[in-house]
């Protein structure tokens, strides 16, 4: 689809039309090749994907149809369409993302089910300005943390990231979900800048790709910032590291959950036995898809 072939056309391109061409364009990079196409369209024309549908006849202005070019070239590239949008969609909500966050992935959206659940079980109805203390490391674009505040208005959350331009994107989302009263964001290293307070759950989904599995280019993966993917030799680096002060953060009876790719749940499940050895209860969750995805540990009461 090259700017030399659709100048050579009398007539502006229909819907249907470039729709065709988008699609073919795009068979090798993506899966959803049809369905991306018609996002992008969507989005160029600034309409719906329906509209799409029953307006097939329907011209395209040479403008429309440029701007519509162009994305289908940088998809084709492998961007994925989340960055190429600056929107990802996550229990329910839309948040902002851009290349200095990782795009929030289904696949955690039961470990904020998870947090919800633990959290609204801890509400005291008789308590009137109870405030329920949540600790979010490697907040990145605000995904888990924002989502937990949108969904329990007790919980005040603290998001911590090493990357300034990730706390930028999670200010912005808490904004936009008017959780921002309730959401505080600090640069740094895993625990440290909350050293001494204890919260009442903690989650962190660090980087847990092995170095060596990081995806290279054309790889959708491989448009995500190194920092949100990274997580040493075996994956568990971060984990490690966090583990070692992760029993201070916790209030007795506090939540833990911790994130990693099912592959590594074993391996994550024995290093937190280690860290929590007097922990009421260790155990693993799962994902949407049915698989294991996160461990849960419960502090023990004294
Ligand atoms: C896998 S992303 C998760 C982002 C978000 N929580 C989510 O679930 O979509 C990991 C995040 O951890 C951050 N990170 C990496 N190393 C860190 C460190 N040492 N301390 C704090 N955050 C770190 C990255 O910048 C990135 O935003």
């Amino acid at each position: 689809m090259s700017k030399h072939a659709s100048s050579q056309v009398s007539k502006p391109p229909t819907v249907a039309q470039v729709l065709a061409r988008g699609i073919f364009a795009l068979a090798k990079a993506s899966d959803s090749a049809r369905t991306d196409a018609q996002i992008l369209l969507a989005h160029s024309l600034k309409k719906d994907r329906p509209w799409l549908v029953a307006h097939g006849e329907s011209f395209l202005t040479p403008g429309q149809a440029e701007r519509y070019e162009r994305l289908i070239e940088r998809r084709a590239s492998g961007m994925p369409i989340a960055y190429m949008l600056a929107s990802a969609g996550f229990f329910g909500r839309e948040f902002i993302v851009n290349e200095h966050v990782l795009i929030p992935r289904p696949e955690s959206e039961s470990l904020v089910t998870e947090a919800v659940a633990f959290l609204r079980s801890r509400v005291d109805p008789m308590r009137k300005a109870q405030i329920l203390r949540v600790l979010d490391i490697g907040v990145g674009s605000g995904a888990l943390g924002c989502s937990i505040a949108a969904e329990v208005p007790q919980a005040a959350v603290e998001g911590v990231d090493i990357s300034a331009e990730a706390l930028a994107v999670a200010t912005q989302n808490a904004r936009r979900l008017h959780v921002h009263r309730r959401c505080t964001f600090v640069q740094g290293d895993l625990g440290a800048p909350v050293a001494h307070r204890s919260f009442d759950l903690v989650v962190a989904n660090l980087p847990y790709v092995p170095t060596a599995d990081i995806a290279p280019a054309p790889d959708p993966v491989s448009f995500e910032p190194r920092l949100a993917l990274d997580g040493g030799p075996d994956g568990l680096d971060l984990y490690r590291r966090l583990l070692e002060v992760a029993p201070t953060l916790l209030y007795p009876g506090g939540l833990l959950l911790l994130e990693a790719a099912p592959p590594l749940m074993a391996a994550l499940e024995a290093l937190v036995k280690g860290a929590f050895p007097d922990a009421a209860t260790v155990s693993l969750g799962r994902d949407l898809g049915g698989q294991e995805r996160f461990v849960r540990v419960q502090a023990s009461l004294p």
